[in-house]
């Protein structure tokens, strides 16, 4: 009994922590994933998170306000200035995600880039995006005003293993119908290894809940069966006729 219970009771708490730690809230994916647009672009935004089975109705929010849209995805195609904002979703069965940013710009040129904080080691991927994917010459890329890689065509500006050196202001450059044309320069940055993000990592006054919900439920499972256990011990004695009375202090 104490064999099969100990691992349940544990995988109980493990799983109940967990989830106190994170709550399953629904989380909004971008796709293509870039959270910089410019005009005419198109996106879909997608809400990942638990869905009743044959209901996928989904509510959105843009800086915070109701969306007619009830599907689970939500698609942008023409993109005007005016679908910028903080986009949030929530399934049935989830809770309302974390804010997505969308901007979307006027403009020939655009630095687009599926993450603007990576952790060192990792990598960073650039594109020089044109609007309506016109056609460019001559793109260089600048960290900091200080020209970086060059090519006759367009290309990703990619640093396979980031360090604190490649945190700064990005922007590129281009011939763009004859125009030469730059991008509006964008913060990129590199987090060392000591810094956390804190959205992998639950509060700390849940992870100091959890210990003593912990601690509390180790104790009191410990209780529960050296009760069992002395209960049990008892009843054999009566059985067997040899109940034993422990001398009180009233008895001396
Ligand atoms: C899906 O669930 C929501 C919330 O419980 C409910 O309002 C809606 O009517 C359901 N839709 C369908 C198609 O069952
Ligand atoms: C949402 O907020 C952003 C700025 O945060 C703004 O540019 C945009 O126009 C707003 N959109 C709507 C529909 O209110
Ligand atoms: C990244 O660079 C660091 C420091 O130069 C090095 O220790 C590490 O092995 C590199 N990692 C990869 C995946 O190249
Ligand atoms: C674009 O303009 C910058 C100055 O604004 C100049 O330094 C650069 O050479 C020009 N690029 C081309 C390809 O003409």
């Amino acid at each position: 009994m104490w064999q099969l219970l100990s691992p349940t009771a544990l995988l109980l708490l493990v799983s109940v922590c967990t989830q106190a730690a994170d709550p399953s809230k629904s989380v909004v994916i971008l796709d293509p994933p870039w959270d910089r647009l410019l005009e005419k672009d198109s996106v879909t935004l997608k809400c990942q998170g638990a869905y009743p089975p044959g209901n996928d109705s989904t509510q959105w929010w843009q800086n915070g306000t109701l969306i007619s849209n009830q599907a689970s995805s939500y698609s942008i195609t023409d993109a005007t200035v005016g679908d910028s904002g903080d986009y949030t979703c929530k399934t049935v069965l989830s809770a309302v995600s974390d804010p997505v940013r969308l901007e979307v710009h006027m403009g020939w040129l655009l630095l687009q880039a599926v993450r603007w904080v990576v952790q060192e080691g990792e990598p960073i991927r650039l594109r020089c995006h044109t609007w309506k994917n016109t056609p460019i010459q001559k793109v260089q890329y600048f960290q900091d005003g200080i020209g970086k890689k060059f090519a006759h065509k367009n290309f990703d500006f990619y640093i396979p293993n980031a360090t604190s050196e490649h945190s700064g202001s990005y922007f590129c450059r281009g011939i763009v119908k004859n125009y030469n044309e730059s991008s509006e320069a964008v913060r990129v940055t590199v987090q060392g290894p000591g810094s956390i993000i804190p959205s992998f990592f639950p509060p700390w006054h849940q992870i100091v809940f959890c210990l003593v919900m912990g601690l509390l439920f180790a104790v009191d499972t410990g209780l529960y069966f050296s009760v069992l256990r002395d209960l049990r011990s008892s009843k054999e004695d009566w059985r067997n006729d040899k109940v034993t009375w422990s001398r009180g202090p009233q008895d001396k």
